[in-house]
């Protein structure tokens, strides 16, 4: 436990799954049986963050408290912070500049799912590491993401976002454990051609230092993505299989918060009578 703090980073307009986000965050939108944010909150909780910022647009931020509250049924706490348009992933780091208060960070973005073995020990790892760590993924599209070129040693030596002429096939996946220096080295980052504060930019700036570790996140991993309305539905159908054949729930806060002990079982209990006799109540009360 090093004390570092967690952000959620679910701003954006969500435009390229207009119409569904015409009136609604995209974070907030279905994947199977639990909204988007939770999946991104439990891998937050599954390193043992407990202080975690939510930043939203301004007008969705009400809706996010309504969802999530103040983290207490979960033995957890959650600020929310406004992000007044959406100038880059970057800017997180800005506007999170007073909460994060000098300490590390694990950021998420509140669109990304990640399940596999060993995810607990593999956030563990990178949470005790100095500097920066991020997670490169091998991808089929690696246009559409930050990718990371490696020296013939298979040491990083760039980081390039939306590469025409991708130099690998590990896109830089929406993790980023970075040290107490990041919001001092955001603040360096000058707006891209596309006008966004890039979250590459502020990796190159620890890269340059020889302070970012890029851990290859291997086959046995699965990262989603929620980009358009057919992965979305992809990731659904994901869980859903993977749920009804292990009868487990993937990306639940309460069961983690109760295997990790920051909720006993009175708090648990209430947690799933309020869920009624929905399946998910029912498994809730399975883990008592
Ligand atoms: O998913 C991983 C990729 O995420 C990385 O490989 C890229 O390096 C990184 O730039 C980012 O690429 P995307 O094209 O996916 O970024 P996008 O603009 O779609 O934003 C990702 C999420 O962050 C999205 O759910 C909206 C939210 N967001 C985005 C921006 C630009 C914000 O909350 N605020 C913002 O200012």
């Amino acid at each position: 436990m090093t004390g570092r703090k967690g952000i959620i980073l679910a701003g954006g307009s969500g435009t390229r799954l207009y119409p569904i986000t015409l009136g609604l965050s995209k974070q907030l939108l279905p994947i199977h049986n639990k909204p988007m944010i939770y999946y991104p909150l439990s891998v937050l909780m599954l390193a043992g963050i407990r202080d975690i910022a939510v930043i939203t647009t301004p007008q969705d931020q009400d809706q996010f408290r309504r969802m999530l509250g103040d983290g207490g049924q979960w033995g957890i706490s959650l600020t929310y912070i406004v992000q007044p348009s959406p100038d880059g992933l970057a800017q997180a780091y800005l506007l999170a500049e007073d909460f994060l208060d000098g300490t590390p960070s694990a950021m998420i973005l509140g669109d990304n799912l990640f399940f596999g073995h060993g995810l607990s020990r593999l956030l563990q790892e990178a949470d005790e590491a100095a500097g920066g760590t991020v997670f490169g993924y091998h991808v089929a599209d690696p246009e559409r993401y930050g990718v990371v070129e490696f020296d013939a040693a298979g040491a990083p030596v760039r980081i390039i976002e939306k590469p025409e002429r991708p130099p690998s096939p590990y896109a830089v996946t929406g993790l980023y454990f970075l040290d107490g220096s990041a919001p001092e080295r955001a603040r360096a980052v000058r707006p891209s051609a596309r006008g966004e504060l890039e979250i590459t930019s502020l990796l190159e700036s620890y890269l340059g230092d020889g302070r970012l570790d890029v851990q290859r996140m291997g086959r046995g991993y699965a990262w989603l993505d929620t980009g358009t309305h057919a992965s979305l539905l992809d990731a659904g159908n994901f869980v859903r299989t993977l749920e009804e054949r292990q009868g487990l729930q993937t990306g639940s806060p309460d069961e983690i918060a109760y295997l990790q002990c920051w909720i006993d079982d009175d708090d648990l209990r209430a947690r799933a009578a309020l869920f009624g006799k929905n399946a998910y109540g029912r498994y809730l009360l399975g883990l008592l």
